[in-house]
């Protein structure tokens, strides 16, 4: 039976991060699902689910066992649905640990198929999120290191922009 693994956040937008995190989870599984998922302690997205699944597309295209798909509901819920065996997340420092740990927790505990793997971050990806980015970007700075090459100006364009109207108001 393939081994189907999931790996699920808002990427809004998906960094070089994520993407490490992406690239080698489709090394350990047969098909891994990214998921963009629904965050309900995050509101305000810069971007829209499709945009930010189309930018996932597009960066993972060359990756053969990697599909996108996006879900509202419980991730639980889609892990029964899907057949998936694993949830793959990144763990960037023990700051992350604690709302992972209770996540993982919470999840098993809905659904008893639902395991959690975490993959340690490489090091100069410890310190970078989408938070980051859209911080760097609104205020005009580089983020050339920290998202995809293909992507990189429409990020950039989108949260300077974005800024730039708030401001302006
Ligand atoms: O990138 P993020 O925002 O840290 O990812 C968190 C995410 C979206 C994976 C998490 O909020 C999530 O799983 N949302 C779906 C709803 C759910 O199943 N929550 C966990 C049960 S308590």
């Amino acid at each position: 039976m393939k081994k189907i693994a999931v790996c699920p956040g808002s990427f809004d937008p998906v960094t070089l991060g994520h993407l490490d995190i992406i690239n080698r989870a489709s090394k350990l599984f047969d098909k891994v699902i990214v998921l963009v998922s629904f965050n309900p302690n995050k509101s305000g997205a810069a971007f829209t689910v499709k945009e930010r699944m189309e930018m996932i597309i597009e960066t993972t295209g060359h990756l053969d066992n990697v599909v996108v798909d996006c879900y509202s509901g419980l991730l639980a819920d889609y892990l029964k649905h899907t057949g998936a065996v694993a949830i793959v997340k990144g763990l960037r420092a023990v700051s992350d640990f604690e709302y992972e740990f209770q996540m993982a927790l919470a999840n098993k505990k809905l659904y008893d198929g639902a395991e959690t793997m975490f993959l340690t971050t490489t090091g100069e990806n410890m310190f970078l999120s989408s938070s980051v980015v859209r911080e760097i970007a609104s205020f005009g700075g580089d983020i050339t290191d920290f998202v995809p090459a293909s992507i990189k100006d429409r990020i950039f364009d989108r949260l300077f922009d974005q800024q730039k109207s708030k401001t302006e108001e």
